[in-house]
């Protein structure tokens, strides 16, 4: 019965006769496993009534899909307070909103490595691996963690602009020139596809890239879906896909170490490269963290970053943003010999831009929330928060404060004007504390780099204005952003 104990995010469901019954049969042992525990124990944290196992998750997930899902978790906050219960696929889950609940997730106050911990469920870690760095707590989260930012961030990060460049005027030039009408984002998704291989993998031009790709999908398809694994399921087709990932990835790993042990690439070369010559002060990495972690990256990254500049996109068509970022921009490209390439340098000097990228991800943020799992039992607010429970952050009950950010559903990048104005823990689309997101300056870069040349070849409209947004449980948009284009004369 792994589903009962390993609740997940935000599943899609299969409203299938055999998913009846495996929920009848759930119910039966929750009830069973349910009856010994509540008898007088301590005040747990208040929550709505629901059906057993099932519990909210319905609720949730259609609210979700009709985009009111930061709404519906905003009453329940209103209604309960800090801390409140919610059954979300069986599993008891204590969601904790605020500064002071994020602070506790995140591992900034109260806690600590010893009550809060990362560890996955076994359903994701059947996808994701045993060794990636999402699941690690400790000193082997630190150790992964170190070696993924020798590559992600610093100076290897910033040596890539160049490159990235390239490779975004090369598909605008092959995809936007000459159109009037274009889909941003599956052009967006292909473009972040083509920049993680190329950069993170060293797979540049690689023929069997497509498959790749395919497989990446359905990975991260069976990690938002219910954990059955029967023929036909997303999670069946996520295990088979992952299966065929990780051959793929351990080839790939054998080759650079060859390579490596020729002389024929070096540590920076990519994130394997990288992993294969860490050294530190314990030994190297197993062909199994090297995979997991390979995999992780690309399952972490692609998704995000499509969404945050699908979304910024979104947000240029208005006129005077856009004329805003344009001057910026254009200031910057004519600062610029023909064809000279675009450095770290002049990403530092794409302020107001990187305000409104920061501002998207905080009406936008791609991940919704994520879970922790309490590993003793826990005081919280006056309430007792059992060993077992998993506790949820989600970044709109922060972001859609107005304690926060003073009216929340305006589009306002001079928020973040000044960054220390913003309170701590408050902003948490890249998270907080110790396990912030590591790819965030890959992100701000492939960010940056991308708008960079989307504005200064191009002006656009929205051909769909009223294209519905929505968490299916992704965030997407039901047309895929439709766009006019508008070239500028040269
Ligand atoms: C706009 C793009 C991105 C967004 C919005 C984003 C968001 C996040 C968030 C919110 C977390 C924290 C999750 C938690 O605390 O439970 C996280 C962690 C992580 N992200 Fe990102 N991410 C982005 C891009 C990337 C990229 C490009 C990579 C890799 C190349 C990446 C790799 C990771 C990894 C490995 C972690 C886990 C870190 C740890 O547990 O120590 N992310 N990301
Ligand atoms: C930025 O915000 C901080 C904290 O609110 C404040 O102390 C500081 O004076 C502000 N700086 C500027 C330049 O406005």
């Amino acid at each position: 019965m792994e589903p009962s104990k390993n609740p997940t995010p935000i599943p899609q469901l299969l409203p299938s006769p055999l998913f009846y019954l495996l929920l009848a049969l759930m119910t039966l042992l929750f009830i069973a496993r349910s009856a010994g525990k509540l008898a007088g124990k301590r005040k747990l944290p208040p929550g709505p009534a629901g059906l057993p196992f099932v519990g909210q998750t319905f609720a949730l997930l259609k609210a979700m899909r009709q985009n009111r899902g930061e709404q519906w978790l905003a009453e329940m906050a209103e209604r309960y307070g800090p801390v409140f219960r919610l059954s979300l696929f069986g599993s008891n889950v204590a969601v904790l909103s605020g500064v002071n609940g994020n602070k506790v997730v995140f591992g900034g106050g109260g806690g600590g490595d010893d009550v809060v911990g990362a560890k996955q469920a076994e359903w994701a870690l059947r996808i994701l691996g045993r060794r990636n760095l999402l699941t690690l707590d400790g000193n082997a989260h630190r150790r992964v963690r170190g070696a993924m930012g020798v590559f992600l961030k610093g100076d290897v990060v910033r040596g890539y602009v160049g490159r990235m460049g390239e490779l975004v005027e090369r598909h605008l030039e092959r995809e936007w020139k000459g159109k009037e009408t274009v889909l941003a984002m599956p052009f967006i998704k292909s473009l972040s596809f083509d920049i993680i291989c190329t950069l993170l993998y060293g797979l540049g031009g690689v023929a069997d890239r497509d498959s790749l790709k395919k497989d990446f999908q359905d990975l991260i398809k069976g990690l938002w879906s219910l954990p059955l694994n029967l023929p036909f399921t997303r999670y069946r087709r996520a295990l088979q896909a992952a299966r065929r990932l990780r051959a793929a990835f351990a080839e790939l790993v054998v080759t650079r170490k060859g390579q490596l042990e020729r002389g024929e690439a070096t540590a920076y070369d990519d994130l394997l490269t990288c992993f294969l010559s860490a050294k530190g002060e314990e030994e190297g990495f197993t062909e199994e963290e090297i995979v997991d972690n390979g995999v992780l990256a690309m399952a972490a990254g692609h998704d995000t970053l499509t969404l945050l500049i699908t979304f910024v996109t979104r947000v240029l068509a208005d006129p005077d943003l856009y004329a805003r970022v344009y001057a910026e921009q254009s200031e910057i490209a004519n600062g610029k010999g023909h064809d000279e390439p675009l450095n770290w340098e002049d990403l530092t000097k794409m302020k107001y831009t990187w305000r409104v990228a920061q501002e998207t991800l905080r009406l936008y943020p791609p991940i919704f929330g994520s879970y922790r799992r309490i590993l003793k039992d826990f005081e919280y607010a006056g309430y007792h928060i059992p060993k077992g429970w998993q506790i949820l952050w989600v970044s709109s009950l922060t972001h859609m404060n107005k304690d926060f950010f003073p009216e929340p559903s305006k589009f306002e990048p001079a928020r973040f004007d000044n960054q220390s104005s913003i309170i701590p823990y408050s902003f948490v689309g890249f998270g907080a504390g110790p396990r912030i997101c590591i790819g965030q300056e890959f992100a701000k870069v492939e960010t940056l780099v991308t708008i960079h040349y989307m504005v200064t070849h191009f002006s656009w409209k929205l051909a769909c204005p009223d294209e519905t947004v929505a968490r299916v449980p992704v965030l997407t948009l039901s047309k895929g952003l439709p766009i006019h284009l508008l070239p500028h004369k040269i």
